[in-house]
Parts: structure tokens; sequence; C-alpha cells
């Protein structure tokens, strides 16, 4: 048998309907969006056998046998790995070369569809009867069609028929339509195109092959705007509209421009400042970010100005500085979009903007100022907390310095407490938490409480009913912890993310290995209820300067009462070291 190639075993993969091919070997039921049903492996009754159709995966919370479709079918029909993708591929309908590598792409005939579709859509636009309402609409905001037609937009009939008829002429069927997302299958098994009355913008791959559209309903209507669906051509999240073209414009004017909407993009570009991009619809992905690192380094948000374009500029910026990137801020008039601005004031008028841009973190303090956080203390408190997600996130070395030094300058707090306060939420995420022991070494305490609280879950009854007594979720610090603790407790460890899952199974691959539970349990349990003692210090410290002298007397005595709770338990432990101006240091 021949290899076949890695690329199409991951199309196959991609293809496959893991839920249907599961589904006729157990009966499944739908929980949510994953489907459950009794083990076929370890022959299980209860429905403890999952099938996840988001991750194309299935997994037995009891026998722990797991995997992908492949995986399936060598489990349960004893097949090999090439026996196994090759009865996937057939169902799919991937042709699998049978020797030598490089075959046809299995997705040409996609491209195909969607190219003809956008050539047939571009012609309603330009010449077709009821294309005047489209042209007309295009008019009413301003755009030209001769500068339009050239960017491929395109115009979706209302009624289906011609779109089916011109599709049926030039031979293409009706499974290769469905599967480029150009038309949608009724409940009653009918077809229908799935642009109807829309103006349509096309949306390009980098290789600026047409894989996708965007369609704005022509008037009112719902939803404003329809996407193509996710087919193996098309992924929103790791697409952006109009960077086959940007990309270049992006390397000659160093700078990426970021902007909400298609009409945005399309408005900012014909304006001649090509190195415009937005997102599908939806918040800026990590590979979307990753995308625009490709050409350029320094990335400016042109969104909105109200609340949700705020947030939207935060959270992208926030994505954008995870890559390593440089992020500026333009501040639009309250009600313009890039769209209108530039139709009003021209492309001379959004320059003199984008000269205003500012850093991202500058305008995160901006608005907070504005905003008087700065005025009082609990106020300076909660501005910092709004900024720390962002130097956070930063992971260029020289602006996490510049942002610190920002930061702690306007919050008017000392930069070092400010870079222990972001250093040691960051090594908390990369080493598992420290708690009293990460400044008292010595201390009899285990490497880790949280992580031998989570070996004794596993370690199954009675072991995992005590623990789940002992501790609440929130009280595990290290994320992915966290989220294996809550998995474990409620049966559900296939919700896990990727980094939690790999905790997980780090964690069940190590076992107690021959430690005594009896121990660890206490250790442990004690250790978190120091941690518990630690928390409830921090609070009173927190609230402190913000009391009257009279409750201040009193929040200080149940300080010293806490305290000495902790040393009681912890004689060794160095307080002094965690927590400023804990009593008797
Ligand atoms: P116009 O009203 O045509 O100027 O649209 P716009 O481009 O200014 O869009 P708006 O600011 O309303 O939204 C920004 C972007 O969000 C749009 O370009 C779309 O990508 C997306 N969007 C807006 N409305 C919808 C919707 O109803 N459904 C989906 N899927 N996306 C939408
Ligand atoms: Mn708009």
């Amino acid at each position: 048998m021949s290899l076949i190639p890695d690329d199409v075993i991951e199309q196959v993969r991609e293809a496959a309907d893991i839920v249907g091919i599961i589904g006729e070997h157990v009966e499944l039921k739908r929980t949510g969006s994953d489907f459950r049903a009794p083990c076929p492996f370890h022959g299980g009754t209860h429905r403890n056998f999952a099938v996840i159709p988001r991750k194309g995966m299935f997994y037995c919370f009891v026998c722990h046998a797991g995997g992908d479709v492949f995986t399936f079918f060598m489990k349960k029909l004893g097949m090999d790995y090439p026996t196994a993708v090759r009865e996937v591929a057939r169902r799919v309908g991937i042709p699998i070369p049978e020797r030598g590598p490089a075959g046809p792409d299995p997705r040409e005939p996609l491209y195909s569809a969607v190219a003809a579709a956008a050539d047939w859509f571009a012609r309603q636009l330009r010449e077709g009867a009821e294309g005047e309402i489209a042209r007309q609409y295009l008019a009413s905001r301003r755009v030209e069609l001769d500068a339009a037609l050239p960017l491929g937009l395109g115009y979706a009939p209302r009624g289906g028929g011609a779109f089916l008829d011109a599709m049926k002429g030039l031979g293409l069927r009706d499974d290769v339509l469905l599967e480029a997302g150009l038309m949608a299958k009724r409940e009653d098994g009918t077809v229908v195109p799935r642009f109807r009355g829309r103006l349509l913008f096309p949306i390009h791959d980098l290789r600026a092959r047409v894989v996708g559209f965007g369609g704005r309903i022509l008037g009112e209507g719902e939803p404003k705007y329809l996407n193509s669906p996710d087919t193996p051509i098309f992924h929103k999240g790791q697409l952006l509209y109009n960077l086959h073209v940007a990309k270049h414009a992006m390397r000659k004017a160093e700078r990426a421009i970021l902007v909400e909407g298609y009409f945005d993009v399309l408005r900012v570009s014909l304006a001649g400042i090509e190195e415009v991009v937005a997102p599908l619809g939806t918040g800026l992905t990590a590979e979307q970010a990753q995308l625009v690192k490709r050409h350029t380094a320094h990335v400016i948000l042109l969104y909105d100005s109200d609340d949700a374009g705020l947030r939207a500029t935060f959270r992208a910026g926030d994505e954008l500085l995870r890559q390593g990137l440089r992020v500026s801020v333009v501040t639009l008039p309250p009600g313009d979009d890039p769209d209108t601005l530039v139709q009003r004031h021209g492309a001379a008028g959004l320059e003199e903007l984008l000269k205003d841009a500012v850093d991202v973190l500058e305008r995160k303090i901006q608005i907070l100022e504005r905003k008087g956080f700065f005025g009082t203390l609990p106020g300076r408190r909660r501005a910092l907390d709004r900024l720390l997600p962002t130097i956070r996130a930063t992971t260029d070395s020289i602006t996490k310095e510049l942002y610190l030094s920002r930061a702690a300058e306007a919050a008017g707090v000392r930069k070092d407490v400010l870079e222990r306060e972001v250093l040691g939420a960051r090594s908390r995420e990369r080493f598992p938490p420290g708690g009293p022991q990460s400044t008292a070494p010595r201390s009899p305490l285990p490497a880790n409480a949280e992580k031998a609280l989570l070996l004794l879950l596993l370690e199954g009854e009675p072991w995992r009913a005590r623990v789940i007594d002992a501790v609440d979720p929130e009280e595990f610090e290290f994320a992915p912890y966290r989220a294996v603790f809550e998995s474990v407790a409620d049966d559900a460890v296939l919700a896990l993310d990727d980094t939690s899952a790999r905790a997980y199974e780090h964690l069940k691959a190590e076992g107690l290995g021959g430690r005594d539970p009896n121990a660890m349990y206490e250790v442990a349990v004690n250790w978190m209820e120091a941690r518990r003692l630690e928390r409830e210090l921090e609070r009173l410290d927190d609230q402190l300067p913000f009391e009257s002298a009279e409750r201040q007397a009193s929040l200080i005595a149940e300080k010293r009462r806490v305290f000495d709770e902790l040393r009681k338990r912890y004689p060794r432990y160095k307080i002094a070291a965690r927590r400023r101006g804990a009593p008797g240091t």
C-alpha cells in the first residue's frame, strides 16, 4: 500500500462525518453539542462514551478509549491506519492516489465552482436586469460601479432559478455546489442558492483564489450580512478580507490598517489606501493576527468609537500584541466609521487621523483617565486591572518594559511592584502554582498541592469524593488544573481545551508513583487552606486603605487573627516576602 500524503489525510479527517460513522455502530444521543452512547469498546451500559463533532474525536470516560475517526475504525474493525483512512476517504468521496505522493488537489472542484459562481454574480451586477437594484444601492452609497467591479463585487438575484440553471449549464453538480457553500439543502431535501437578493463581496485566500463570499442584504432584512459557511476551502477564522491585495501594500507602507467591515475595506481601498483588511464578521483570531504579521510589524486599528467598537478594538489589540506586533489605535469621530469618514473627507482626511493614532496601551490609559479612574485609590486599582491584560499579552520584551513604566506612572505605583504582579501571574501560568511554597522553599509541603489533589482525584474512590468535598474549582490557580478538576468532577473530560487535555494526560500517566495517598491528601488540603488564609489577608489588605479609622482598627484585628492562624499551621511560612505590610513584619 502506498503512502497517503499528510494533507490528504488531513482533508479526509476534516471532511469525515464522525457522528454519522460512529452512529452506524452505536446508538448516539445528542447532549448539547456532543453525542453520547454506551461504550462499544468496554461494553458498558451507561452513556459514558462521547463523540465530539467539533473536535472530530470520541472518548470513553470509563475505559478511556479515544481518538479520531480513523482510530475508531482501527479499534472497532481492526483495520490498519492506511486502510482506515481509505475507508473514510471513500465515504466522503475524496480520491486517494494509489501511488506517488502528489496528486491533484481534491478541493479543485470547489475552487472551480466558487470561481464560476463569482463570475456569474459579477455579471449580474454589471449587466443583469435585476442587478439594477444593486447598482442603485451602490450609487446610493456613493460607490462607483466601475471602481467596484474590478474588486469582484457581485449580485445574487432574489429568485434562485437563474443561478442554479447557470451552474448546471456549466456542468457543476449539486454535491459540489453544496460542499462549496453555494447552495443549501432545505428540510424537504430540495436545494436553494445560499445567497439571494444580496450584494456579494468575494473573499480571497492568500493565493488570490475566491473561496467564499460575504453578502450584504439590500435594504432591510436579516441577517444584514451573510457569509459563506465553513467549507474545505473557506475557514473564516483563518482569512482576512482583502489580504490578497493588502499584503503587497502592507510591505510598502510598513503598516496594516484593520477595520471592522467589508464596506470600510472597500471605501478605504478605493481611496488608494490599499493596506486595509477586515476580519469576516467575527473577533480577530490568533491565526488572523499571524497572517498580518507575515507582512508587517505595525497594525493600526480603525474601529468605530462606540463601546462595542472599543471592546473589539482592545480585544483585537491584545491578540496582535500576543503575536508580537506593534499596535496603534485611531479614534474616529462619534458616529463615523471608516466608510462614512472617507466618503466625507477623502483619503486625506483619513491620513490626518492615521497620523494621530496612539499606541493601544496609551489609548486605554486615555479612556480610563477620561472616565476618572485615576482620581481615587480603588479607581486606580481597577484601572490597573484593565491595563494588566494588555501588558501581559505583550510578547515583545521592549514593548513590555515600556508598558510597565507607562502604566506604573499613570496609576502612581512603583514599577517593580507592577512588574512583580505581571510576572507573578505569568509564572503561575507557566509553572504550576507555588502557593506558600514559592517563598518558603524548605517548607514541608509537597512540590505542588494542586497537582497532588488532582492525582488523588484521578485515583478513583474514595479519594475522588474526598477531594471534591475538600476543595472548590476556583481554588485552583493554574487554569489547566482548574479545568481538569472541574471536568473530572463533572465527568466531562471531553470539554477540555488542548492545554488542559495535555495536563490531564500527564497527570494520568504520572499516577501516585508509590506515594502514600493519606499523607499526600493531608498535606495538600492543609496547603490549600493556607492559601485560603492568604487570600483572606490579601482581601483585608486591599480593603484597609479605603476604610474609616474605626473600621480599619477592626480590620487590623481581623488580619492579626488570620495571620496567627496561618503561623500556627505553618510556623516556617514567611509571609513578609509575599505580602507587604503584614502585621509583625
Ligand atoms: P454597512 O451597514 O453595510 O455599512 O456595514 P458595515 O460594513 O459598516 O458593517 P457593520 O459595522 O454593521 O458591521 C461590521 C461587520 O460585521 C460587517 O462588515 C460584517 O462583516 C459583520 N456583520 C455585520 N452585521 C452582520 C450580520 O448580521 N451577520 C454577520 N454574520 N456578520 C455581520
Ligand atoms: Mn458601515
